[in-house]
């Protein structure tokens, strides 16, 4: 949340810690909660905590985040308006977002998809 000089937060909102935001994230092995600072790439902030959102395989064979391999898809459970091409595709046709392509600048939800194989998803993704 933007802040003046005296620390208010617009419509006098108090935030514990401006300067870090949650970001809850539901992935194989349960449901982490990760404190990041606002503006943080949700790309890094997954790799930072050890939470790929990559298949095995496209753990090493990936654009390394510059929104043109696809492999990087997470499901948002907030959702958020895409600015990046291939996003609003992806959010038009209802398919994984691109953590790559997606900063973080509110507390968020988000869920990182089962992949099989090459960029592949389960099917009860929704
Ligand atoms: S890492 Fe390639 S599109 Fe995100």
């Amino acid at each position: 949340m933007a802040t003046d000089e005296s620390g208010v937060g617009e419509e006098g909102a108090e935030d514990d810690d401006p300067e870090r935001v949650e970001l809850t994230v539901e992935h194989g092995e349960g449901t982490s909660v990760l404190s990041v600072p606002p503006g943080t790439n949700l790309r890094k902030a997954l790799l930072n905590a050890g939470i790929s959102p990559y298949t095995a395989l496209t753990e090493r064979a990936n654009c390394g985040g510059r929104g043109l391999c696809a492999t990087c898809g997470v499901r948002l459970l907030t959702p958020r308006a895409p600015e990046h091409w291939h996003d609003r595709l992806a959010a038009r046709f209802g398919y994984p977002r691109l953590s790559c392509q997606l900063t973080v600048t509110r507390d968020a939800r988000v869920r990182t998809p089962e992949k099989a194989v090459w960029g592949g998803r389960s099917h009860d993704e929704s």
